[in-house]
This record gives structure tokens, sequence and C-alpha cells, in this order.
């Protein structure tokens, strides 16, 4: 997998070769290519944005600028083209698995400005957002949505760490987890991981992950992939909760 980014800021994606993507990169699971959109104007002021049509605040980022930048790249037909915008679809791990399906991804970051509507239009395949707030630029974006993408490709990360994922991959949050000191503060760690029993341990488990889904993210639990013992499991619960909510 090729992964490159279009930005005015290349020196924010020194956390390409930290942890995990420095890893991945090592394995050649990945490939990065950083380039400074500003390279590719023409003038000594290496302006790459200009004002707005009809006026108002702000700048906009010329269309030209991001074309040549992407002609650059010689990319193939099926590239996913990727602008980072809090207009666009919000990125969520099913998102991130089809994404790590794919073998070359371009992210288009703006920083502060808009792109000129035309390459929305015209020069990308996705707008995506990471969440519904407002963040300087498209840097931390593309960042966030790599890490999620890459790590989901086989030999980015090791088989434990994926086979912890796979609860999520499931759409259950995760269950709480406990180290040594079993003793700390008075603070207790439940008994049932201190017993021994492998079968008791992950129904546990199991329980813990719906009963904190059906908390705190009740939206997950309804595309969730649930089992009859586990919705035997959170009926119980809902019983429990209701009779302690009368008491
Ligand atoms: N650019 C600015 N805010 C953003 C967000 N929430 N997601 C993606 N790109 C952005």
């Amino acid at each position: 997998m090729h992964i490159d980014f279009l930005t005015l800021f290349p020196e924010m994606f020194g956390y390409l070769d930290m942890s995990i993507l420095k890893r991945a990169q090592a394995a050649g699971v990945v490939s990065f290519g950083v380039h400074d959109m500003r390279d590719q104007a023409t003038n000594r002021h290496r302006t790459v944005d200009d004002r707005p049509f009809g006026g108002g605040v702000g700048m906009v980022l010329k269309p030209d600028i991001v074309k040549k930048a992407l002609d650059e790249l010689a990319l193939p037909p099926n590239a996913r083209v990727l602008v980072t915008t809090p207009q666009g679809r919000v990125f969520d791990q099913p998102f991130a698995k089809e994404l790590a399906h794919a073998e070359h991804l371009v992210f288009l970051c703006g920083h502060y400005e808009a792109f000129d509507e035309r390459v929305h239009d015209h020069l990308v395949t996705d707008e995506v957002s990471i969440g519904d707030y407002v963040l300087t630029g498209g840097e931390l974006p593309a960042l966030v949505m790599t890490d999620a993408i890459v790590r989901l490709r086989p030999g980015a990360v090791g088989k434990e760490a994926s086979a912890h994922e796979d609860s999520f991959y499931h759409g259950l949050l995760d269950y709480p987890h406990y180290t040594r000191p079993a003793e700390f503060e008075g603070w207790d760690v439940p008994g049932v991981l201190m017993g021994g029993n492998h079968a008791d341990v992950e129904t546990w488990r199991r329980q813990e992950a719906l009963k904190r889904t059906y908390l705190r993210r009740p939206d997950l639990l309804a595309i969730a992939d649930l089992t009859n013992q586990d919705r035997a499991y959170l009926a119980a619960l809902q019983r429990e909760l209701a009779q302690k909510g009368r008491s």
C-alpha cells in the first residue's frame, strides 16, 4: 500500500516515522510520500492561494496548484483521493476497513483555507471528516485516518494487538484490563481474573464489553455481531437495571 499526503506543512508528518507506522514501513506493509504543495507554485513568493471570487474573508487554495501536485504523482486509475473536511463522510472503523483494501491513497490536506470547489468536484474521490468539530488543518485528520487504516493491513501490528482489536470489529467497546499489583490503594481487581479459569474469564470479558457498550454506546449494539447468549445477557442486564431504577 502507498499513501501520499499533499500539504502545506510537511513538517507535521514526523508521526509517520514513529511506533506502528514506522514498523509497518520497515516491514514493507506501507510506504509514504509527503509532498509540499508550495513546490507547485510558479512565483517567487510560492503562492498557492488567492482571494475568493465574490469577496469575503479568507483565502482559497488554487485548483491549478492541486491539479499539478496530483498530476506529478502519476496515480493509478484506482487510487482514492481523499480531501479532509468537516463537510465529509464521518470516518469510522467500517470506513477504515474499506480504505485498508486500497493499494493507493492520497490525502489532500487544507490548512485554514478552503479548497476551490472545483477540487472537490473534479479532483477527489472522497470527502472525509474525523468528527463534528473544526480543526485548523487536515494534517491531523490525515494522520489519524492513516494510523487506523495501516494497522488493519496484514503484518502491520503483532498478533496480540490484532486479536485484541477483533472485539471492535464485532462492534463492541473493549472490556476492562488489569495487571499487577493485585493489591493497590484498596482498589479491587475482579476475582474472576485471578481464578485461573480461562472460560470464566472469556465469559466475563464478553459480558463486560456488552455492558459497557450498552451503557456508553447503545447505538453500536444495533449493528454489533451478537450471539443468542449475548442477547440473553443483555436482556438480564436490562431487567436488573430497571429493577435498580425502581428501588
Ligand atoms: N479539517 C478541519 N476540521 C476537520 C475535521 N473535523 N475532519 C477532517 N478534516 C478537517
